[in-house]
């Protein structure tokens, strides 16, 4: 428990002599966020704006999204944030979110998969595919897909996924991706997605290993969020005193995506800097087959040609 509260990085950043990266860490270098609007993502955003990089705001709320950029542009006066709206547990936004960034942008270095939620109820998507495993494995399996050509022309590119301790407590037959077979529970087919989410990015970086793109997968602890607050009111008044800031929490991203490349392992868990164990539990534990099985199935649902083969 100490170790996912704020208590984690107070006592690490003391213990290992944790440094900030250089102001101008990301100058040059462009960074996608998604959920930029909210919680962790808004964070992120403008850590990622203060250290210089151009800033790729994706966010499901054109008026949310006006606002930050409006605040970044005026903030650092540049105008280096361009928005895109776009729901991404929707399979056609997402495909349409690509479109755009591949035809405005010309070059993007950081990837923060950060977008998630909690549905309260059992939620498919236009595409049939359940809700949280649309939001936080299919929507970015995609995204990740689409723009792989892109980071692929960055020398040192660097994906990032935002994933949960929830994670530990649940394993996915990988046959049942929508969890048919499960009893529903928002906190549990939320972690169910995060389990398959970090499955496909150790797929991700062991089919693209040798190249320039490191696949990472971080935890933040428990930071206090809108998203926290609202999915879980219980949890958060009974932590409230020991939650970390938004920014305490977003530490290891913006790690990940500023440290010295022989620093980030990819394909590795990270809390607090450091790499972490996958599985708590043996039996949630998705064996390679399983993770290459996943893989295929993902690319079935999200009717796209495998951007990785085997
Ligand atoms: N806070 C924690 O303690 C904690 C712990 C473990 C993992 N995480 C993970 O950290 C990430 C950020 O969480 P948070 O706590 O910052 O939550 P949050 O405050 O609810 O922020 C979530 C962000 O995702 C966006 N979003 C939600 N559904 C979306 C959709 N369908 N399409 C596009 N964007 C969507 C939200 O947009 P709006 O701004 O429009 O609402 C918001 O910007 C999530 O992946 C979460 O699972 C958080």
């Amino acid at each position: 428990m100490p170790s996912f509260s704020r208590i984690g990085p107070v006592v690490r950043r003391r213990l290992f002599g944790w440094t900030d990266p250089a102001p101008d860490a990301l100058a040059g270098r462009a960074a996608l966020v998604t959920g930029a609007t909210g919680g962790l993502g808004r964070a992120t955003a403008e850590t990622v704006a203060g250290l210089g990089a151009r800033v790729l705001l994706v966010g499901r709320d054109q008026a949310r999204l006006d606002d930050l950029r409006t605040l970044l542009t005026e903030r650092h006066g540049e105008d280096r944030f361009p928005a895109f709206v776009a729901d991404m547990a929707s399979l056609d936004a997402v495909r349409g979110l690509a479109e755009a960034i591949l035809e405005a942008e010309s070059r993007l270095d950081v990837l923060v998969d950060n977008a998630g939620a909690i549905y309260p109820e059992r939620t498919p998507t236009a595409d049939g595919i359940e809700a949280s495993m649309a939001l936080m494995a299919v929507g970015p399996f995609v995204l990740t897909a689409a723009l792989l050509p892109l980071l692929r022309q960055s020398r040192d590119a660097r994906v990032i996924a935002v994933t949960s301790g929830g994670m530990y407590t649940q394993s996915i037959d990988v046959e049942d991706l929508d969890g048919a077979r499960v009893e529903y529970n928002g906190p549990r087919f939320y972690a169910r997605a995060k389990r398959a989410q970090v499955a496909l990015v150790r797929e991700w970086a062991r089919r693209t290993s040798g190249s320039s793109v490191t696949f990472t997968a971080m935890h933040p602890g428990w930071a206090r969020t809108p998203g926290l607050t609202e999915s879980l009111p219980g949890f958060d008044r009974a932590m409230s005193p020991i939650l970390r800031t938004p920014d305490e929490g977003i530490d290891t991203i913006i790690w990940l995506a500023t440290a010295a490349r022989a620093e980030i392992e990819s394909g590795r868990l990270y809390l607090d800097r450091r790499p972490r164990s996958f599985d708590r539990a043996p039996q949630t534990r998705l064996v390679a087959a399983e993770r290459r099985r996943l893989w295929d199935v993902v690319v079935g649902r999200a009717v796209i040609a495998d951007p990785a083969p085997d």
